[in-house]
């Protein structure tokens, strides 16, 4: 028995990561000369995956890799910083010059006796310290001069969650603008939250760092690449039928993968998968997400379900267009009212003016079930 050769919803690596040699050169064009990006990309499209693979490939490079997402308070930032940091190198000098930079937190290393992992975990009271966040970053900025260092933030636009965003903006800024050798890369998929800091003119942020854009990975590239693993998975494919799974998940990469596990889960050894599978390869991602479904669904307003579902009828809205709100039989204000719901809530975004479908499995499910 083969084992699934595809992975979606968590970062890929090794035979999983599709090479994207353009842009892996870039990124570590920028990390060696100590530029400082902004990695924008939509959800799914494989920014920590490509930070991780093309930083993490740089020899003598060391990443620190602090991931932001869902932080509530400053002292949550201290200790994403640090657990990034005891992540970046096993190396025990290194650790424990961390150690004594961050001296302000009062740190202390632990080591795990199950694999040997150590972590640095920081005093909650020290964290707690309406300074923390300043003199985590001087901490920070001080380990990474110690020889080469890449710093990635991602989901950067989470820091707008914290109380006072603006000081700890400012303060974070500060201490970067003073390091010209070490590469800062900022990444996160919520395009308007990365706009507001890193385009915002009153942001201390503004144009602070150069833009990056991960679009779809090159199509005959995945193509090869996606049709090799369903040979590994013991499954025949056409890229016909590959260019197919690409239109339904919008060249989300995510995405792709997700519908491909589903095709090789529900078909047999030595298949020759066609267009035909498609509809129980659907079946299976729709029984396991349909309660996430019903859940966004419960919480719409009858406005809302109404734009909702002719946004699934009508692909790729033009939302500025006269006919939308006709076509749903609202009032324009009340239509718009409801996309703006339906944005700010992630169940749909906007990507060139037309507004897509955050799953494309949701707006499939909602076609058949309208
Ligand atoms: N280079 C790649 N080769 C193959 N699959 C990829 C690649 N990059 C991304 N994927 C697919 O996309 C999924 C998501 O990747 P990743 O988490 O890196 O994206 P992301 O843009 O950081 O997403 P998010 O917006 O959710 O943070 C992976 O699990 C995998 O299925
Ligand atoms: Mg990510």
């Amino acid at each position: 028995m083969s084992m699934n050769p595809f992975r979606y919803g968590s970062v890929v690596e090794g035979e999983n990561f599709c090479p994207r040699p353009a842009l892996e050169t870039q990124i570590r064009q920028y990390a060696e000369s100590g530029q400082n990006l902004v990695v924008q990309g939509a959800r799914r499209m494989g920014k920590t995956s490509l930070l991780k693979h093309a930083v993490g490939g740089i020899r003598g490079m060391r990443l620190v890799y602090v991931d932001l997402y869902f932080i509530k308070t400053p002292s949550d930032f201290c200790a994403r910083v640090m657990k990034g940091v005891s992540a970046a190198s096993a190396d025990l000098p290194f650790l424990s010059r961390a150690l004594q930079l961050a001296f302000r937190l009062r740190p202390t290393l632990s080591v795990s006796p199950a694999d040997g992992t150590p972590t640095i975990s920081v005093d909650a009271r020290a964290a707690a310290d309406p300074d923390s966040v300043g003199a985590t970053m001087e901490a920070l900025s001080k380990i990474a001069e110690g020889g080469r260092t890449c710093i990635v933030f991602d989901e950067f636009q989470d820091i707008l969650h914290l109380n006072g965003s603006d000081r700890i903006l400012a303060e974070m800024r500060g201490t970067i603008q003073f390091q010209g050798t070490v590469p800062y890369f900022f990444t996160g998929s919520s395009r308007n939250a990365m706009m507001d800091i890193f385009d915002g003119m009153d942001s201390p942020f503004y144009k602070s760092a150069l833009p990056l854009e991960v679009g779809e990975i090159d199509p005959p590239s995945f193509t090869r690449f996606l049709i090799a693993r369903f040979r590994k998975g013991d499954r025949r494919i056409s890229a016909e039928t590959v260019a197919k799974i690409l239109e339904f998940a919008d060249s989300v990469p995510g995405d792709a993968q997700e519908l491909c596990e589903a095709l090789w889960s529900t078909t047999a050894p030595g298949a020759q998968i066609t267009e035909a599978d498609f509809p129980a390869a659907l079946g299976l991602v729709f029984s396991r997400e349909i309660r996430g479904y019903e859940a966004v669904l419960e919480k719409l307003t009858p406005a809302q379900s109404t734009v909702l579902r002719s946004l699934a009828a009508n692909g790729r809205e033009r939302l500025a267009s006269a006919d939308f709100a006709a076509r749903t039989g609202l009032a324009a204000s009340s239509a718009k009212r409801a996309v703006g719901r339906l944005l700010a809530d992630r169940i749909v975004f906007s990507r060139a003016g037309e507004c897509r479908f955050s799953n494309p499995f949701f707006r499939e499910w909602l076609l058949r079930n309208a």
